[in-house]
């Protein structure tokens, strides 16, 4: 299918990557990193040139979510995913609440589960429904993720905010992994918030940004002081102690530092709010789009559960998906534009991160139009 189809000259993207995650990085980025190379790769990480970069990034960061005083920026290798696992083991005391919605939410929960001393409950919503976290009594840590990758949903009603008396002994977690930087969410109501930067921060993968509260810090604290035993590279203590004096407790990726930090001081030049403004304006173009053609349509049937950051749209299944993606692929309009695989579907998958362009966005629709209906 689609084999004969020509990408008319005038509809070609500037850019392919509208994957979610590795992500689209700024050319400019790349060039800016190849001209600092001497100076900083294969440089010392315990020395100023690379923990200048690790503090701001962290100042940069703090800046864009207004993130309070007291919370600090924790830097460490790993990505998201180790974190389910670093979470499980140095900051849940005995019972962990898990919001699941897809794939990434559940392996969360699952890292929580096979944790003997955790007592991990789930509350979950069939994939494509969107889900309410609310604070319950009887759980010291609550797990909420922003925005659903496999799926497209996102919680547009974090954080969780417990009432006064009852937040003592609770930490609110969010994996903000593909929604960080364009999904709004309020930091200072959040414990523990991560995210791994090959989303909306256009950086590479392997490396996570954690920022945390005082209490969670706390926390933290607690826990490696106790007799449990958790592995080095697992150990709270060492990611934070090494994070205040801005470095990490292994080597890390100096070029994925280095362009997490121009991303930050890219989306630091318009603040968080015009930059959620942007993608509610990408998100909003795609939706439009699917709603408008009677072969397309949104995954996500509620409104406000539709990601502003990773769009799913079920395509009729007299189009294949696989066959529209090698055309896109073949011809350098779209890269990995397909369903999570383990949701088997026949969807379109299209991230609306920071550096796709709204141009590119019209482009592309106008060609799968054009691919489809010429069929
Ligand atoms: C929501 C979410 N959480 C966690 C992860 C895992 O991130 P990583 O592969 O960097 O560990 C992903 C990856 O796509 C994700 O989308």
């Amino acid at each position: 299918m689609f084999e004969q189809f020509e990408v008319p000259k005038s509809l070609m993207t500037s850019d392919p990557r509208f994957g979610v995650g590795p992500s689209l990085i700024p050319e400019n980025h790349v060039h800016a990193l190849a001209n600092v190379s001497k100076s900083l790769l294969g440089t010392s990480h315990r020395k100023p040139a690379v923990r200048n970069l690790c503090k701001e990034v962290q100042d940069g960061l703090k800046k864009y979510f207004a993130v309070p005083d007291g919370y600090e920026v924790i830097l460490g290798n790993g990505g998201a995913t180790l974190l389910f696992d670093m979470i499980a083991l140095g900051l849940v005391k005995n019972k962990s609440l898990h919001y699941t919605m897809g794939e990434f939410s559940q392996k969360w929960f699952h890292a929580h589960k096979s944790v003997p001393w955790i007592d991990a409950e789930e509350i979950s919503v069939e994939y494509g429904k969107g889900i309410k976290p609310a604070y319950k009594e009887g759980y010291d840590f609550i797990c909420c993720t922003l925005n659903e990758t496999s799926t497209g949903v996102m919680i547009n009603s974090l954080p969780v905010v417990p009432a006064k008396n009852e937040t003592d002994d609770v930490l609110i977690s969010v994996d903000a992994t593909s929604g960080a930087g364009q999904i709004p969410c309020d930091i200072s109501k959040v414990d523990v918030y991560f995210f791994s930067p090959q989303k909306v921060f256009a950086s590479d993968g392997g490396f996570f940004v954690c920022i945390m509260s005082p209490k969670a810090l706390k926390r933290a604290k607690e826990i490696s002081e106790s007799d449990t035993y958790i592995p080095k590279t697992m150990s709270w203590d060492h990611a934070i102690s090494n994070s205040l004096k801005n470095q990490t407790y292994n080597t890390p990726a100096i070029s994925t530092i280095f362009l997490l930090n121009e991303q930050v001081k890219l989306m630091n030049k318009l603040g968080e709010d015009k930059v959620v403004e942007l993608a509610k304006r990408k998100a909003a173009l795609l939706y439009d789009w699917a709603q408008s053609k009677e072969y397309l349509s949104c995954f996500v049937s509620e409104k406000d559960s539709r990601s502003i950051s990773v769009a799913t749209i079920d395509v009729d299944d007299k189009y294949s998906v696989d066959d529209l993606e090698v055309m896109l692929a073949k011809n350098e309009v779209a890269y990995d534009i397909g369903s999570y695989r383990k949701l088997g579907r026949n969807q379109l998958r299209i991230s609306t991160f920071h550096n796709i362009s709204f141009e590119d966005l019209e482009k592309l629709i106008q060609i799968i139009s054009l691919a489809i209906e010429n069929e």
